[in-house]
């Protein structure tokens, strides 16, 4: 029989078992709103037995309480006790503990991501995205950092939802750390569980770069930003690879969490933003960051000072305070030219404060959602139809309206407005406007292979952030696509467009030859001793590593947007071939049972075996993806992996579609379909 001293004994990474002092909480830092409790009472008692399960047992008596208040007022419990005092931050990598370079490199990039700058809701371990964690509590984040402590290149450290379950013997060309998040049974996969399931410290919502510990604050989205306003402008208004956005003119909405990249985006393209924001503490914030370089509660002026710039062919990044139904409506009438439309409120949420209805202030919107909900729900539909009817009108006037990712033409259509949807009648034929996977990101970038890469430079110096920089433009060709181009454009401008925020790192979308000759100088470099050791990483909104068929995989149309099979090998091939750090997720930034989504952490010590790496899982991890959208017959996709497979012929092989007769195959299906009813 074994007893809670024998468990004691017998485990030599463990929690202390002295009790931390209760860590001050500073003011001003933003708190998560409580969690819905669903719990039944059994498993309430299961949630405080799983918490305890990391404290030594004479400090249960003391402990138990505790947690039982937090799971009443948080709905979690996130072992505030175990938080370390004072702010948390990656320092730079010679700071930490560690018997590796990799088991120091992951603590760097757990801290930053719960950097006071850069975390939502830091003391409850939420990234970004609402309730993206890096893990479920203080406790574990304790314990992992312990086991990293003293990983070896010999070990694995296995971590499902923030807990780790133990380090296990594999070799130095394994990774180090494997990352599962929320990945749950399918009769259980369903928000209703995973609310349940994170309740009782079981689950941990990963978002994407959150849980897999990868994230580097905004500047990841503002380069996504950038490359689908680009775009856009190339695809829809004729604009030349060579040529930037000077002189068009984007509107849209929204200056919070992801939105708020927006004019900083357009402004690097040179284009003018117009952004719409009804919250004037956003608008501030953004406008102190210099992320928006004007802002006015006039329309008038508004679209003045944007004539003006675009005259002058400069960039500007202008905040409208106000409602983006008013913004649109003065457009309308008074026969305002735009080139490109978007809408970033939160559509995913309209009903819970995601989108203010025209006609209210911000005040007004929050007060009227805690007292007269059903009133609200009213006026948030009035207000989806006319911002509808608005775009309409001025999509017909010429502008070019993209999705951006943000339920905006579901919430629409939920409105009960059914002639947004392509059929006329339900949405299972998707909606009349493209998002902005579907018409851009996708067949411009992710069909080539071009996604979110980024490195963070461990040192922590902004000289070795420059040296990457310069490094990184040496080893791209400007002149191959446009796209070369823009990453061109953009690494060399990165540091002076002040793009970071906590740890010294980089994003630049590059494809999947060129991030292995990028990832290769740079261990070069750090073989060398220009530079110190380096994280490479993606975020998983990338080509290969999400399945989410209304995101990331929109523009698969074989059928197959419904299958997760991409994401789970891209996440197996990673760990296969090595690897540093790889996670695997459900959920992602649309929500549980809606996406699988996984990304990877790769160290780079300056080895050779860091090379070997390098060149068979660099390749790897990105042309999964471009490979799979060859096979759902994409053009960029399959001419990429033609290129690939003459480049890489004795190595790599992928397999190509034939391509079926229009003609042929409408005529049988015409004659023979309602027989195969039959
Ligand atoms: N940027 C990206 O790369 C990206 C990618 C995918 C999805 N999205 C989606 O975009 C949406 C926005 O994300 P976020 O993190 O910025 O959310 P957020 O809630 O932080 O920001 C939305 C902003 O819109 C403002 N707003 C709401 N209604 C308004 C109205 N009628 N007029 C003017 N302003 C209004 C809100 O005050 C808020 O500041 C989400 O639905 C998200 O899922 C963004």
């Amino acid at each position: 029989m074994f007893t809670n001293q024998s468990i004691e004994q017998s485990m030599r990474i463990k929690l202390d078992a002295n009790l931390p002092e209760y860590p001050t909480f500073k003011e001003g830092i933003r708190r998560a709103p409580k969690r819905q409790f669903t719990l039944t009472k059994n498993q309430t008692r299961i949630a405080l037995k799983n918490a305890l399960r990391y404290i030594p047992e004479e400090l249960h008596e003391k402990l138990a309480p505790e947690f039982m208040e937090e799971l009443k007022t948080h709905g979690r419990i996130y072992g505030y006790r175990y938080r370390p005092e004072g702010a948390l931050s990656g320092k730079p990598i010679d700071e930490y503990k560690g018997a590796c370079t990799e088991g120091k490199a992951i603590q760097v990039m757990i801290d930053n991501n719960l950097d006071f700058d850069i975390a939502l809701y830091p003391y409850e371990l939420v990234t970004y995205g609402e309730t993206g964690q890096v893990c479920q509590n203080w406790m574990q984040y304790r314990l992992i950092k312990k086991y990293l402590e003293v990983i070896t290149q010999e070990q694995t450290l296995v971590v499902m939802s923030g807990h780790p379950l133990g380090l296990f013997k594999s070799s130095p060309e394994a990774p180090r750390v494997i990352i599962t998040n929320s990945l749950m049974v399918g009769m259980y996969d369903n928000p209703e569980w995973q609310n349940k399931a994170q309740a009782m410290g079981v689950a941990n919502y990963g978002q994407m770069t959150a849980g897999g510990w990868m994230y580097i604050g905004p500047q990841g989205i503002v380069h996504g930003t950038f490359n689908t306003v680009m775009n856009a402008g190339r695809l829809k208004l004729g604009i030349d690879d060579d040529k930037d956005l000077a002189g068009v003119l984007y509107v849209t909405s929204g200056l919070g969490g992801m939105s708020g990249a927006q004019g900083k985006a357009v402004k690097i393209a040179n284009g003018v933003g117009i952004i719409a924001e009804v919250d004037l503490s956003r608008v501030m914030t953004r406008y102190e960051q210099g992320w928006v370089d004007s802002y006015s509660d006039s329309c008038e002026a508004v679209f003045a000072e944007a004539e003006q710039y675009m005259a002058k062919g400069e960039g500007r990044a202008i905040a409208f305070h106000g409602n983006v139904v008013d913004l649109l409506d003065y457009a309308l009438k008074n026969n305002i030219k735009i080139d490109l439309l978007s809408d970033q409120t939160s559509c995913h949420v309209p009903y819970d404060g995601g989108y203010c209805p025209q006609g209210m202030s911000f005040a007004e919107r929050t007060a009227m959602l805690a007292n007269d909900k059903a009133t609200f729900v009213k006026r948030v539909d009035q207000s989806l139809k006319e911002h509808y009817r608005l775009i309409k009108a001025l999509v017909d006037g010429g502008a070019y309206f993209f999705d951006y990712g943000n339920a905006f033409m579901k919430a629409v259509y939920d409105t009960g407005v059914t002639e947004i949807t392509k059929n006329g009648v339900d949405e299972s034929d998707g909606f009349i406007f493209p998002s902005y996977v579907e018409d851009i990101m996708g067949p411009m970038l992710f069909d080539y292979g071009y996604g979110p890469f980024r490195w963070v430079c461990l040192s922590g110096k902004a000289e070795d952030l420059r040296k990457t920089d310069h490094a990184a433009m040496n080893c791209i060709d400007p002149n191959r696509r446009g796209q070369d181009r823009d990453n061109y454009v953009w690494v060399r401008d990165a540091e002076k467009n002040k793009l970071v925020v906590g740890t010294q790192a980089r994003i630049l979308y590059q494809d999947a030859l060129g991030r292995l000759k990028i990832a290769l100088k740079f261990n070069e470099m750090v073989r060398n001793g220009e530079i110190g050791p380096v994280m490479l990483g993606r975020d998983h909104h990338d080509t290969g590593g999400t399945d989410s068929p209304f995101r990331e995989t929109s523009n698969i149309k074989d059928g197959s947007n419904v299958m997760a099979e991409m994401a789970v090998h891209c996440f197996a091939g990673n760990a296969a071939r090595g690897m540093s750090m790889i996670a695997l997720h459900n959920g992602g930034g649309v929500g549980i049972s809606k996406s699988i989504n996984g990304g990877f952490g790769m160290v780079l010590d300056g080895s050779e075996r860091v090379d070997r790496i390098l060149q068979r899982a660099m390749p790897w991890d990105t042309m999964v993806g471009v490979a799979r959208r060859n096979w759902a017959r994409n053009e960029n996709g399959i001419s990429t992996c033609i290129e690939y497979n003459e480049l890489r012929a004795g190595s790599d092989h992928i397999t190509l579609p034939y391509i079926a007769d229009e003609k042929l195959v409408d005529g049988l299906v015409d004659a023979n379909y309602n027989d195969c009813l039959k």
